[in-house]
């Protein structure tokens, strides 16, 4: 019998790893490369992760083997599959990551630029393919208020009656994205703020979940790998994600040539037992695990994560470590000590 998964254990040794990605890509900050910025990301964290005693499978990484060298889909990363040791004793993990989010963020020093990651017992988060998707993410106290097939007003009318307040006292994250132009045009009619956002709906759905940030909801298209991430965010925060994989190019502001048509994504996704694109998911489809994990570290300064400090003899990291097992949230403000003896702390 293999090791069973103590998630919050194993939580820390996953924030080493994210706090790895973000030193090595916040390193890069404003030098305009963000595949750069990305490489070394993925660099960081694929040599931290197989410093983690587990058996792990990358299930949302890169892509797949043959585009990805590293974190690609399917790898195995972790201690449990150095030589030398017996694998029944450490326990199989299921990973989903995302070394650098908002690579556009980090190479231009924008904010909220994080190195993210979630884990599970086997089969906890899903297989979702690298495309796009419509969410709707908001906190606690609107769960059970959202409707992705409603109208926008209806959604901001629930969502203000759950928070006591008027329309016109929400704000809506939303990517700036002609695709989103309905949206935005529907978010300003209704009455609500908008805050239009380069890149990064990760981070984006993370502040929707905390009370405080002034954030009430994350809607539109982003990417499907981090609509999975942000459910697993979701399930820790006691938040809740609503989302539609998009399979057709022409709802997308995409180069048509670059994309493949509708019909090839549709037969991808039935190969990857994916019967119904139009299924709706919930937060508990995109991550049924029982023992979630989530780590995110801060690139640049942002809504709830600082970004990286350097200084001579070290560097500052600020992460955000959770997990469904115990009641903690953990902000983690770590000093990463370089110098010798005659280093200076500061609070
Ligand atoms: P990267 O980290 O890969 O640069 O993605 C950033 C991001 O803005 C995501 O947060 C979002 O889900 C997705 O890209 C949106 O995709 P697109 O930029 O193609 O509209």
């Amino acid at each position: 019998m293999p090791q069973e998964l103590n998630s919050v254990n194993l939580s820390l040794d996953f924030l080493s790893v994210c706090e790895a990605a973000a030193i090595a890509s916040a390193r890069t900050m404003g030098q305009g490369d963000r595949k750069f910025s990305d490489h070394v990301a993925v660099e960081a964290m694929r040599e931290k992760m197989d410093g983690v005693p587990m058996r792990g499978r990358i299930v949302i990484g890169e892509g797949e083997r043959d585009e990805a060298p590293m974190l690609f889909i399917g790898e195995e990363v972790g201690e449990g599959f150095h030589k030398d040791v017996d694998p029944e004793d450490f326990p199989e993990v299921d990973i989903a990551v995302d070394p650098l989010e908002g690579t556009n963020l980090c190479a231009l020093g924008a904010n909220n630029a994080i190195a993210v990651l979630a884990a599970s017992e086997r089969g906890g988060l899903l297989n979702a393919p690298d495309i796009y998707m419509d969410k709707i993410v908001v906190g606690p106290s609107c769960r059970g208020a959202i409707d992705i097939d409603a109208p926008v007003r209806d959604n901001l009318k629930n969502i203000a009656r759950k928070l006591q307040r008027d329309i016109e006292d929400l704000t809506v994250i939303v990517l700036d994205r002609s695709r989103h132009r309905k949206l935005i045009a529907d978010v300003r009619s209704a009455g609500a703020r908008i805050r239009l956002i380069g890149d990064g709906d990760l981070s984006a759905g993370i502040s929707a979940a905390v009370a405080g940030t002034n954030i009430h909801a994350l809607m539109g298209i982003g990417g499907a790998p981090e609509g999975v991430l942000t459910a697993a965010a979701m399930k820790c925060l006691n938040g809740e994600i609503q989302a539609r994989l998009v399979f057709d190019p022409e709802r997308l502001d995409v180069d048509k040539s670059k994309v493949p048509p509708a019909e090839t994504v549709l037969s991808r996704l039935r190969e990857m037992g994916i019967n119904d694109p139009n299924k709706v998911y919930d937060t508990n489809d995109l991550a049924p695990g029982k023992k979630i994990i989530f780590v995110a570290s801060g690139v640049t300064d942002g809504s709830l994560l600082r970004g990286v400090r350097f200084f001579g003899s070290g560097r500052r990291t600020h992460s955000l470590v959770m997990t469904t097992e115990s009641r903690h949230i953990r902000f983690v403000d770590t000093v990463h000590v370089e110098g010798g003896p005659d280093t200076v702390i500061r609070f």
